[in-house]
């Protein structure tokens, strides 16, 4: 285990979210972590501080001092291997954003000489609001790592984004973090990505589609959700099931409810990642009952209009998005790749040949190069999730 004897410091703010974490202690003392428990005063509101000195064994520190004795943050900070603030209600994060220093926790998130994880919890409206978006940004400059927030159901009855990971979650984020050390500080918040088939309907029972399974996109979804980076998928008809902490996904069936959920999506985005498999038309109108067998006739024939092009018109709208188009060519795959990519206006293009064995639809596996305006990166052959991290670790290095 990573985080065997590896000591936390778990820093608790006042979110009603505060309630999963006795259980949080738990999994990391299970793991074999020592954990000392820091609490905001209002933090003790949603959980008891006798609950969490019981699962840690330690004495819980809600303030720098007790009147007699001074709780020593400085030592505290040096101590530890990592400080987790879970959760980080959008008070807690705006002090750690601005480096007030009027509680506990603050005290020793300011003397902390130790990464920072922060699992931001909090209601969707809370969570959206510029303000804590530029809080966000800033303690992410400063070096501090998020543990993206999950959608679902929220205290307020409200669902959306905003509830902590799920502790089970948040354990492995930290175990991944201790076996790879310091990550590259990430340069993206908030990914878009396309993934699978589009189904373009002829009639009640019939559609034109593709053999994509989705399993790229969802191998890229999980591991920016890995790095703390929320992700919005749009995913069209698939048999993958897709419960990743981080990761909302927005099914979709055809091309044209693909575009226009991509296209409002993509102004909070930062990241675009299109490999889904779009279908290039659509039949030119959809039957409202099921076609019938023409009498005496042995041929059919289908009119088909275009479909949007996703990736070009993302290409067109682009501001500070880091846009990213995949390519599956069967002859002159680079140059039509490179000519794909300066016609889409996409940043790179990530080229899966289909000549390669094991690679493309279907295949557990991978092998790619990544095209840029200046370079082409030849990655080898690898499972999808290997591949979709070295395609991440290619841009954040850029
Ligand atoms: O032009 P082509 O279909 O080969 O381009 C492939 C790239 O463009 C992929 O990234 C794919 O997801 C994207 N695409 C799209 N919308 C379309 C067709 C392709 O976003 N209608």
């Amino acid at each position: 285990m990573n985080l065997k004897n590896k000591k936390v410091i778990l820093a608790v703010s006042a979110s009603i979210a505060a309630y999963k974490t006795p259980e949080l202690v738990r999994l990391l003392i299970k793991a074999g972590a020592e954990v000392q428990v820091l609490m905001t005063p209002a933090a003790a509101d949603f959980v008891t501080p006798l609950s969490l000195a019981t699962v840690s064994k330690k004495e819980v520190y809600a303030s720098v001092s007790n009147h007699a004795q001074w709780n020593n943050h400085v030592h505290l900070g040096r101590w530890a291997d990592v400080l987790l603030v879970a959760p980080c209600s959008a008070n807690t994060l705006s002090k750690m954003a601005h480096g007030l220093c009027d509680n506990m926790v603050q005290a020793v998130y300011l003397s902390a000489t130790c990464p920072v994880l922060v699992a931001p919890a909090m209601d969707d409206d809370m969570w959206h609001h510029p303000a804590t978006q530029a809080n966000l940004s800033a303690i992410q400059s400063y070096g501090n790592k998020v543990i993206a927030p999950e959608h679902g159901e929220l205290a307020s009855g409200i669902v959306g984004m905003g509830r902590m990971a799920d502790p089970v979650n948040i354990v492995a984020y930290l175990n991944a973090f201790f076996e790879t050390g310091q990550p590259a500080q990430v340069p993206f918040r908030h990914a878009l990505i396309t993934a699978g088939p589009t189904y373009e309907k002829l009639d009640p029972v019939r559609f034109i589609g593709n053999y994509s399974t989705g399993k790229m996109g969802i191998a890229f979804a999980r591991v920016l959700a890995e790095l703390g980076v929320a992700v919005d998928l749009v995913l069209g008809p698939t048999a993958e099931q897709v419960a990743i902490p981080g990761v909302q996904v927005h099914p979709v069936e055809s091309a044209q409810e693909m575009y226009d959920k991509c296209l409002s999506l993509y102004p909070q985005v930062d990241l675009a990642i299109m490999t889904a498999a779009v279908a290039d038309f659509r039949p030119a109108t959809q039957a409202g009952q099921k076609i019938k067998k023409q009498e005496g006739s042995d041929n059919m024939t289908l009119e088909l209009v275009k479909n949007p092009d996703i990736l070009a018109t993302l290409g067109s709208l682009k501001q500070k998005q880091v846009l990213v188009g995949f390519a599956l060519e069967t002859n002159n795959e680079l140059e039509n790749a490179k000519k794909k990519r300066q016609k889409k206006n996409a940043d790179y293009i990530v080229l899966n040949s289909l000549n390669d064995s094991g690679a493309g639809f279907g295949a557990a596996t991978n092998k790619v190069s990544i095209i840029s305006e200046h370079s082409v990166a030849e990655l080898p052959l690898q499972s999808k999730y290997e591949v979709a991290k070295s395609v991440i670790n290619y841009l954040i290095n850029q």
